[in-house]
């Protein structure tokens, strides 16, 4: 059970579902176009601890602005990197600030919806992503 395959088709855009892999939860998203340009707008990039991920490790196809594979999904693995609870997701339009981020209620960490922890949280730092091919459009592997 290292390689997990997921089936996409019913996650809408704006939509998130959690999986398991590896006694990890992970977390993916389907981002809708206001997602995508939250994520680059540049007063929100102001407020991010590490806006390029310099810090974690990640993928080499995921070291991009959006931080995946595909723009239109994130993946990530769903635990806090302060001392480990998961985060729960922030539906886009849910609340005026909710941009399809995550939240950790622990003590209070925001992630954006490319898992980059804000600069006043005390996670130290960005949400992993974990390995990711597509095996067609609606289908992709973690692992
Ligand atoms: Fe997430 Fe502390 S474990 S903020």
């Amino acid at each position: 059970d290292r390689l997990l395959d997921v089936d996409l088709s019913s996650l809408t855009p704006g939509q998130d579902m959690s999986v398991r892999w590896r006694d990890w939860p992970v977390f993916i998203q389907r981002r809708t176009p206001q997602m995508l340009a939250a994520l680059q707008a540049p007063d929100h990039l102001a407020t991010l601890r590490d806006a390029d991920s310099k810090v974690l490790q990640q993928p080499k196809d995921a070291t991009n602005w959006h931080r995946s594979v595909r723009p239109e999904y994130g993946v990530l693995i769903g635990v806090c990197t302060h001392l480990g609870c998961v985060p729960s997701f922030e539906k886009p339009g849910s609340t005026p600030e909710a941009k399809g981020g995550y939240f950790c209620p622990c003590h209070g960490s925001h992630f954006d919806a490319a898992g980059r922890v804000a600069r006043r949280a005390p996670a130290p730092c960005n949400l992993p992503v974990p390995p990711v091919t597509f095996l067609s459009d609606t289908k992709l592997r973690i692992g």
